[in-house]
């Protein structure tokens, strides 16, 4: 693939691909010294124009592990705010010889109209409500470090994935991998589509959970909220909310991830969050492995 839009476009040969650059990747950044040359002579820009702690920061680091050229963009300190488009803002970085953009955009789509009008590879950071592709190759990631492998794992996306590109990203990548997918959350806050995607809902919480190996809960975007869709917070947390006592229950161990950033005792309670079940600081771990493989891979096609 020329960019990286989102997972819809990548075959499960390319996430192979992927994840063992992503293995060497990860070998070299728990060296002493944590850096690779291979990318000294190409230039990375970061446009966020979304806010981020995650994504922003393990990409920066990840472009810094392959010794390329960063330079770093928020939209809230730029001449977006005195109304530069989309285009003309790229435009004008791409000028200053950039080969390679990342992108967290609030619009669906961001990633491939830029990808129309730029000479640049393009890899999407999260575009909207619609994909956050290196989120979920780093979901997949932890999941085939923790388990094996993801093929014929039964995972379970719990919460608002109505607003989540998360979900999406993560359903089109397990799926690829063999994995079996279900959603669990208020009705609210399912987008009708799914079950065209081959994806079961499930509204109860504890039928949902005796079910998965894999639990990936989302968090409740309150930014995106509208009160048409929305329990209360307080109905949510205890119809969807993962506490201890819930998963004591369950008589087997489940592993617990979650995107970030929490919302502690809304979704997930700190003490399963940091319990020995969550893997949620490996999935940060991982990313940097994961985006410098996919710096990588695509810079392969750059003509140097
Ligand atoms: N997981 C994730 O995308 O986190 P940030 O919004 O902090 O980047």
């Amino acid at each position: 693939v020329e960019h990286l839009l989102g997972i819809k476009y990548l075959k499960a040969n390319d996430i192979d691909v992927i994840f063992k650059t992503a293995d060497h990747f990860k070998e070299v950044i728990n060296r002493p010294i944590k850096k690779v040359p291979s990318l000294r002579d190409i230039t990375i820009a970061n446009l966020f124009f979304e806010n981020s702690t995650r994504t922003k920061l393990s990409f920066e680091l990840a472009e810094k592990r392959l010794s390329a050229d960063v330079i770093n963009f928020s939209a809230s300190q730029s001449s977006v705010k005195k109304g530069e488009t989309l285009i003309d803002t790229v435009n004008n970085i791409l000028s200053m010889k950039v080969d390679i953009v990342v992108m967290r955009h609030p619009n669906v789509g961001a990633g491939v109209f830029l990808s129309k009008h730029v000479d640049a590879k393009i890899i999407n950071a999260g575009d909207g409500t619609h994909e956050h592709p290196t989120q979920a190759l780093l979901d997949s990631y932890s999941i085939r470090e923790k388990l094996g492998s993801v093929k014929g794992k039964k995972i379970l996306i719990v919460g608002d994935v109505l607003h989540s590109r998360v979900a999406l990203s993560n359903i089109f990548a397990l799926q690829l991998q063999g994995a079996t997918v279900k959603v669990c959350g208020p009705t609210t806050l399912i987008p009708k589509y799914i079950s065209s995607l081959g994806v079961t809902v499930e509204t109860n919480l504890k039928k949902a959970l005796e079910w998965c190996d894999v639990a990936n809960v989302l968090r409740v975007q309150h930014e995106r909220m509208d009160i048409k869709y929305f329990p209360s917070t307080r109905e949510y947390t205890q119809l969807f909310g993962i506490n201890k006592e819930i998963l004591d229950n369950l008589g087997k161990k489940i592993v617990i991830m979650h995107p970030g950033p929490i919302n502690r005792g809304v979704e997930i309670t700190s003490d399963v969050a940091d319990s020995n079940e969550s893997i949620i600081l490996n999935q940060v771990e991982n990313g940097v492995a994961v985006r410098m493989a996919v710096i990588y891979l695509l810079a392969q096609q750059i003509k140097r």
